[in-house]
Parts: C-alpha cells; sequence; structure tokens
C-alpha cells in the first residue's frame, strides 16, 4: 500500500473513534445519566404523590426503594468487565463510573434518609444500631468502601495512587457481598429478592474466577 493511502486510512480511522467517542461523550452518557436518575425522580413524584403512592409506611418504602437501586448499581458496575469481555463493546467500560457513582449516589440516600428520617439524628441512637444491629454494621461498612472508592475515582487519583488504585477499587466485590448480606440478613421470611440478588453476584464473581483459572493454566 502507497505511504499516501496508508496515511489516509489512520487518519479516517482516528476521525471514527474521534467520533464516535464524542457521541459517547456529549449523547450517550447525557442519556445514561438520565436513565440512571429516573427511580430517585419517582421517589420525589410518587412523595409528592403525582405518579403513585408511597404506601402506608412511607419512610421504609424510600429507605427500601434507594437501598435496592444502590445494590442494583453495585451489580451494574460490576456486570461491565464480563459484558465488554464476552461482547467485544469496549465502550462499555465508559460508563463503569457512573455505575459506581450512582451505586455510591443511592447507597447515600438510603443511608440519609435512615440517619434523617428514621433516627432524626439521634446520635446515641444512631451509634447504638451501627454496634448492635449487626446488618446495619455490615451495611454501614460496606458505605465507608464506597466513599472510600468514590473519592479517588477521578483520573488524577488513578494516577497519583498507581497501583493501589486497582487494589482498592477492588473492594466493589466486597462491597457487592456486603451489600448482599445485609439484605438478607434484614429479611424475616421471604428469601426471593435476596437470592436474587445473590445469584446475580455469585454468577458475576464466578465469571472472573473462572477466567483467572483459566488464564493461570
Ligand atoms: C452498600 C451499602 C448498602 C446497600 C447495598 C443496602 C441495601 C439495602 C437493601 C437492598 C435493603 C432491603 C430493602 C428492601 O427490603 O426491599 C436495605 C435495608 C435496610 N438498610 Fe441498607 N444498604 C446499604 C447500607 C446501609 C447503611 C449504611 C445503613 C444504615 C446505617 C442501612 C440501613 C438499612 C435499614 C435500616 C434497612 C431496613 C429498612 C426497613 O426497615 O425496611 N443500609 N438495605
Amino acid at each position: 500500500m502507497p505511504a499516501s493511502t496508508c496515511g489516509e486510512t489512520s487518519k479516517t480511522t482516528a476521525a471514527f473513534t474521534l467520533n464516535a467517542l464524542s457521541q459517547i461523550r456529549f449523547v450517550w452518557k447525557p442519556l445514561v445519566f438520565i436513565a440512571c436518575l429516573i427511580p430517585a425522580i419517582l421517589v420525589l413524584t410518587d412523595a409528592l404523590e403525582i405518579t403513585g403512592r408511597l404506601g402506608a409506611n412511607p419512610i421504609e418504602e424510600i429507605q427500601d426503594r434507594f437501598g435496592n437501586w444502590g445494590l442494583r448499581f453495585i451489580l451494574a458496575a460490576l456486570t461491565v468487565t464480563p459484558l465488554r469481555q464476552l461482547s467485544g463493546w469496549n465502550w462499555l467500560t465508559r460508563f463503569r463510573r457512573m455505575l459506581g457513582l450512582f451505586a455510591f449516589f443511592y447507597v447515600c440516600t438510603h443511608f440519609l434518609v435512615w440517619l434523617l428520617l428514621d433516627q432524626r439524628l439521634l446520635m446515641s441512637a444512631i451509634l447504638e444500631d451501627i454496634v448492635e444491629r449487626p446488618f446495619i454494621t455490615i451495611g454501614f461498612t460496606a458505605l465507608l468502601l464506597l466513599l472510600s472508592m468514590a473519592g479517588t475515582s477521578t483520573l488524577a487519583m488513578r494516577r497519583r495512587l498507581g497501583r493501589r488504585w486497582q487494589q482498592l477499587h477492588n473492594s466493589i466485590y466486597i462491597v457487592g457481598m456486603l451489600g448482599v448480606w445485609h439484605y438478607w440478613w434484614q429479611v424475616k421470611l421471604d428469601v426471593r429478592e435476596p437470592l436474587i440478588y445473590a445469584s446475580v453476584l455469585a454468577a458475576l464473581l464466578g465469571y472472573r474466577l473462572w477466567r483467572r483459572f483459566r488464564k493461570s493454566r
């Protein structure tokens, strides 16, 4: 191939990649961002009785909805890598940080509802709950881990922490396990829903272990 044709081809490829990247940044990312906000908007509009109602125990309902969405976003963030590896859709990686930050957002709102509406900021009751109710202790530990990941999720922090960044962000596996455990523990009878979360998590972690095992062989 003549040098000029080769140069043109690489220019065309570069322009295509740039176009795809700006499409992701300016079209798809804002759309996914809005979609991720919908559960929170629905809680608000249900509380205002525009789209529905919150039921007999509104505080519990709001807290449960945020908790569930927190867990779903943790699992969604964990799904990115297997889905990318199986499908070859490398662009999926560009959405992982957003999904992780939305997990943090929903877990924070879940925690804030508990702190402000359930405990009414009563310090003694808060500490007692965290220390004496194991499922709260587990949830709180998961929140602290998520906080450390959200706080170091920027590119600048990634560069600064180097290899330690990946080690820290691998805590998402532990957060997933703690989140499912936290849910399972506070369920009284019907474990069907936590069982679904546990199965999805087991599949996602199992896939990673299987990849590691295959690589090592
Ligand atoms: C990664 C962190 C967390 C996740 C993924 C999570 C998720 C969940 C889920 C899925 C539920 C069950 C909702 C339902 O019954 O449908 C729940 C319940 C609950 N969570 Fe969390 N949670 C987390 C952290 C916390 C923290 C930090 C606190 C408070 C310190 C907390 C307090 C509670 C309480 C009190 C309930 C029971 C609510 C009720 O009475 O129905 N959670 N959580």
